[in-house]
């Protein structure tokens, strides 16, 4: 993933681009952040980094969301675009190349793309019968509908016929398999690897790549009557961000793509099949690694919508944790960055709330990291006058730790496990920590042990600036504001990935102490004047009584089946499964199974499912109802039907 190895390939890395018809959400920050982490630590480590962002900008919604708003189309978009940036900008997202697809450049590369595919016979005309979901830009077939709307958003959708232009994904879809079963990197995670590959063995049919042609869309070469359909158009800036058929170099520099990050909504059907094969019917090579993340919902576990208005603002968030702990803006612009990614791992669905975002705060940034930092640089102030003494022999006690840090950390930023790199990370801060209590500065300065005082100092100061480096890719301001308390802005040392081993602080430097950077929350008392809390409260009271015969009918026990299974991560009682309840979307759940079952044990197994449980965030992880098991042997027993049951049907 890491790329040819070759100096001169740059290291690409793709966010989707996103609709413009909304402000950008903590669904969409959370892809644009996971991948500019990643953009950050590859420049730290020296690679060029080609890191693309965009928005997509055609489409029947934004003349809809135009015409509501009484404004052109154009005008429209680029008041949202000016949102977006500003948006990224105050994520701390730097991004090198930002792509509208109504820019020329674009349109002329689909145009290109498009002319070039017809003249091959990849793509075709027909008549197109079917449904359309205008918000979600998705062809649809009757049997996909769930009750006449689209499986993905639950919206009305709308019935189509027309001549339109297909492309042939049905024929690639052999070349496309062997590829993702020779490539293990190619889709993650694993499960939905699984997916995909289930998805093209269930039979790929062409694509509609066009539509009744409309002013706002790019027009189809030669062809008065239609445009291009928005998801052929949108898969494209990938390759016009790369220069494709416009500057050679260019393209032979970036291209492929190291790793295009989503959410898992879009990875399936769009990112793992449709534009595969439009690259194979290019004859280009696929991106290196596809990765498809969990979604966020609210605190209550509701799929976060516009129509219910739930969605969480970065920003109010923010303001409020500036507003709880008093830290400055950018700390809790990090802070935020860095809930989202240590909460869940990376491909798992997760439910995003308040009191666990502080907790965080306090627990991981206040109390280890701020600590370490607020401890350890008044010690040298006090002994050494703030400058950082000669290491000595007996310095390089944490060098060993730090080396383990750094790999560890590398090894889970190549699967895209921000999470697991980030507890490496805490427990080298845990260590350090743990040192500053062994070796107990304070008494070896009064004992006059200075050569030993000076080795702790420096081991201690070094271990910190180590830390600052690791830090930095995940939360950038937090980086740069210990390298600054540290003395190294002032000394003009730049950060590199390469330095985050012991021993690089050189002695002399002037120490810079500053004001904490994460003061604690009075997590109960800030939380009490909100009204959730109230909510929270309530919730807790209602659990705590004995249930009626009419509470009791109001749970609803479903006929499920497990069609994905696996471990929590770090959790040695945990399965996260996956199960089909006869709703669009299998449930996530997560069960205590893990000491009774082998993951593999339970696929395909019917089981009982509590379908109306409110939703529960353990380790970090949604969960969506509840599995029946009884008994108290190993394993437990679990309670299924006597007889073949469909999922989705109603226990009485
Ligand atoms: N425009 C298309 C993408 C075209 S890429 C060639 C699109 N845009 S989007 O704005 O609807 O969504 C973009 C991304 O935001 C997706 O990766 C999606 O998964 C992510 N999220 C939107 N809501 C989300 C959550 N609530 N949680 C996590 N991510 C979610 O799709």
């Amino acid at each position: 993933m890491t790329g040819t190895g070759d100096a001169q390939k740059a290291f690409y890395i793709t966010s989707p681009i996103y609709y413009v018809s909304g402000q950008p959400h903590i669904g969409t920050a959370y892809t644009t952040i996971a991948c500019d982490v990643l953009a950050r630590y590859q420049r730290l480590r020296g690679r060029d980094v080609v890191f693309a962002t965009g928005t997509d900008e055609h489409g029947q919604k934004v003349v809809r969301g135009a015409a509501d708003a009484g404004m052109s189309p154009q005008d429209f978009v680029d008041g949202l675009v000016a949102d977006y940036k500003r948006a990224w900008e105050r994520l701390h997202v730097e991004y090198s190349r930002f792509i509208r697809t109504t820019e020329p450049e674009h349109t002329r590369l689909v145009q290109r793309v498009f002319a070039r595919l017809v003249a091959s016979g990849d793509i075709y005309k027909a008549e197109y019968t079917g449904w359309y979901c205008i918000p979600c830009e998705t062809y649809l077939l009757e049997q996909d509908l769930d009750d006449g709307n689209c499986p993905e958003c639950g919206r009305p959708t709308e019935q189509v016929s027309q001549e339109a232009y297909f492309f042939r994904t049905s024929k690639y879809a052999d070349a496309l398999l062997h590829h993702i079963e020779e490539h293990e990197d190619f889709i993650g995670p694993d499960s939905r690897r699984n997916e995909v590959i289930a998805f093209i063995k269930s039979g790929l049919r062409d694509s509609c790549v066009s539509r009744t042609r409309s002013d706002w869309d790019i027009p189809v070469p030669d062809d008065e009557s239609q445009s291009v359909y928005v998801w052929f158009d949108a898969l494209l800036n990938y390759l016009t961000v790369a220069g494709y058929g416009d500057d050679e170099d260019r393209f032979e520099r970036i291209w492929p793509a190291d790793v295009q990050l989503m959410g898992k909504d879009i990875l399936p059907r769009f990112h793992a099949t449709i534009w595969p094969a439009m690259l194979m019917a290019l004859g280009l090579p696929l991106p290196r690694t596809l990765f498809g993340h969990g979604w966020w919902s609210d605190a209550d576990g509701q799929k976060m919508s516009k129509s219910k208005g739930n969605f969480i603002d970065p920003f109010e968030t923010v303001q409020r944790l500036v507003e709880y702990s008093g830290t400055r803006t950018a700390f809790a612009v990090d802070a935020l960055r860095y809930y989202v990614l240590r909460e869940v791992p990376f491909g798992l669905d997760g439910s995003f709330s308040m009191r666990g975002l502080l907790s965080r705060f306090n627990a991981d940034l206040a109390n280890d990291l701020g600590n370490l930092l607020n401890r350890s640089l008044p010690l040298l102030q006090r002994y050494v006058d703030g400058i950082v003494p000669e290491a000595g022999p007996a310095s390089g006690a944490l060098a060993e730790d730090i080396a383990r840090t750094v790999a560890g950390m590398e090894t889970q930023l190549e699967r895209l496990n921000y999470r697991d790199a980030l507890i490496a990370l805490w427990q080298l801060i845990a260590r350090c920590n743990k040192f500053v209590d062994e070796r107990e500065p304070w008494l070896l300065h009064k004992q006059g042990k200075r050569v030993e005082l000076d080795a702790v100092l420096y081991d201690v100061v070094d271990c910190i600036r180590a830390v600052a480096i690791l830090v930095s890719p995940f939360m950038p301001e937090v980086g740069e504001e210990v390298w600054d308390q540290l003395g190294l802005k002032h000394a003009g040392t730049r950060m590199s990935w390469a330095d985050a081993r012991a021993g690089a602080l050189a002695p002399g430097t002037h120490i810079n102490r500053g004001v904490p950077i994460f003061p604690r929350i009075d997590i109960d008392g800030v939380l009490a004047e909100q009204p959730e809390a109230a909510e929270e409260q309530q919730a807790a009271t209602a659990k705590a009584n004995a249930i009626s015969f009419k509470q009791f009918q109001a749970v609803e026990l479903v006929t499920g089946k497990v069609v994905e299974a696996e471990r929590v991560p770090e959790a040695d009682k945990l399965l996260v499964l996956r199960v089909d309840v006869g709703e669009a979307q299998p449930r996530q759940i997560v069960a205590g199974l893990a000491e009774h079952f082998n993951p593999r044990q339970l696929l395909g197994r019917t089981v009982i499912v509590v379908a109306n449980l409110e939703p529960a965030t353990i380790r970090g992880i949604e969960s969506n109802g509840m599995i029946l098991a009884a008994g108290e042997k190993q394993p437990l027993a679990l309670i299924t039907t006597d007889g073949e049951v469909e999922p989705g049907h109603k226990v009485r």
